[in-house]
């Protein structure tokens, strides 16, 4: 049985479905990914401890709660993980940021991490990472991996698209991580490219292509 949590919210549905048209420009799809990775984070973000504080208001004593435990790391994957990093930020604007890319060895067909730049303390924060798609699962895995071989203890995966190979695959190799995703497709086209998902996300966003 797969195991992830579809945030299947109407307005996150709704800036889906403008993502998949392949209609929609770099300029409004970077913000669509922007705005739907901000309102996944919250969902990701539901589960945060939180302890009890007495706030002194102007009228008096409020028993008001803040969030308490670990501090954040929000770590994108390169590139479209990228686009994802406003809308995550503005979320948790006190999370610091690490960068991994990864990239497919078309000798072995394996995952290769070529960029790993994490937080310093990064094993004593609770950290998020982040692609759009979510296809084999082989970068999420390495980027992952990564995280975990710089001393993460407490991870979450968030992406926007995934197929039920890819959640299989991060299920299976890194049971302790929870997926967090928008829409899972049917799966993947003879390029890997998840089918129908919404194309290239890192040339839609960035017009390279
Ligand atoms: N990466 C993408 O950008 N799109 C896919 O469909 C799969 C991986």
């Amino acid at each position: 049985m797969l195991r992830y949590t579809l945030t299947d919210h109407p307005l996150i549905q709704h800036k889906l479905s403008l993502m998949r048209d392949m209609n929609t420009g770099s300029k409004e799809f970077r913000e669509l990914v922007s705005e739907t990775s901000m309102l996944m984070c919250y969902e990701a973000m539901r589960d945060l401890p939180v302890k009890e504080v007495d706030i002194q208001t102007p009228l008096g004593i409020a028993h008001s709660k803040v969030i308490s435990g670990r501090k954040l790391a929000f770590v994108p994957i390169l590139r479209s993980g990228l686009a994802m990093t406003d809308g995550v930020m503005n979320m948790i604007p006190a999370a610091k940021i690490g960068h991994i890319g990864t990239f497919r060895d078309p000798e072995t067909t394996g995952t290769v991490g070529y960029y790993c730049k994490l937080p310093r303390d990064i094993a004593d924060r609770a950290t998020v990472i982040a692609d759009v798609m979510l296809a084999t699962g082989g970068a999420a895995c390495e980027a992952i991996r990564l995280a975990k071989e710089a001393g993460c203890t407490d991870i979450k995966f968030i992406c926007i698209i995934a197929t039920a190979d890819g959640i299989a695959k991060v299920n299976e190799t890194h049971p302790d991580v929870n997926i967090y995703c928008a829409a899972v497709d049917d799966g993947l086209n003879e390029d890997a490219y998840i089918v129908p998902g919404l194309g290239d996300a890192g040339d839609r966003m960035y017009g390279t292509r």
